[in-house]
């Protein structure tokens, strides 16, 4: 791969990834790292699976349970990050951005309508994600197609919106570090900086 020195193309070879990662379970891209910041201020990260890339808002979609601890933490700081490594194209993908978590919104429900019966299904286990067992397989999933709907009392729709984008692309002897940086709600970025590797 041989990006152009451009911020412009670079936004471009960004957003062009994360679409194939929604698109391609196959993709790098597809199951990135999320950060957040625990409720005791513990940085925590976990995979989750990128479910949607909005070029125009911008912004990233994933989807998880009310129960687990991700959404105790956000509800409590929003912040959040998502990290993606191309390993192919060797490019590091790091986003910074603002997390709004949905549950009975519309946003909640196309998620929810689009999800396919194996991905809803884990939305009805008992107990919930991160509760204690007294033995490991100590948990039910919903078998039933009634008990999968209840499920979706616990599903959650995560939208992350960027403050700012970094692609790292490392290049014999050319590495290249690019930072954008947008302010809330602007669909485009107000700053491009080139930084040191
Ligand atoms: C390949 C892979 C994909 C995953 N996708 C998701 C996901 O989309 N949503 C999710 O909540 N957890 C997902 N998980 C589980 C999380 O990594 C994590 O273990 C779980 O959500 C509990 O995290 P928390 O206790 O920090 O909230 C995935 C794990 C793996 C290994």
């Amino acid at each position: 791969m041989h990006a152009p020195d451009d911020p412009a193309a670079i936004l471009e070879d960004i957003y062009r990834r994360l679409d194939a990662g929604v698109r391609d379970r196959e993709s790098p891209l597809h199951t990135p790292s999320l950060g957040t910041i625990g409720l005791d201020g513990t940085p925590r990260q976990r995979i989750v699976v990128l479910r949607a890339f909005d070029a125009q808002e911008p912004c990233l979609r994933i989807h998880t349970d009310s129960r687990s601890a991700k959404v105790a933490e956000l509800a409590a700081d929003p912040r959040a990050s998502l990290l993606f490594y191309d390993h192919g194209a060797a490019v590091q993908i790091r986003i910074e951005g603002r997390a709004t978590v949905h549950g009975t919104d519309a946003i909640a429900d196309a998620a929810w309508e689009a999800s396919r019966r194996l991905s809803r299904i884990c939305y009805g286990q008992q107990p919930g994600p991160g509760a204690a067992l007294q033995a490991p397989g100590a948990f039910d999933l919903p078998e039933t197609d009634e008990a999968i709907a209840a499920g979706r009392a616990n599903f959650r729709a995560v939208l992350v919106r960027p403050l700012a984008l970094e692609w790292l692309h490392l290049r014999h002897g050319a590495h290249r570090r690019l930072r954008l940086a947008f302010e809330p709600g602007a669909r485009l970025p107000s700053t491009a900086r080139w930084l040191a590797p």
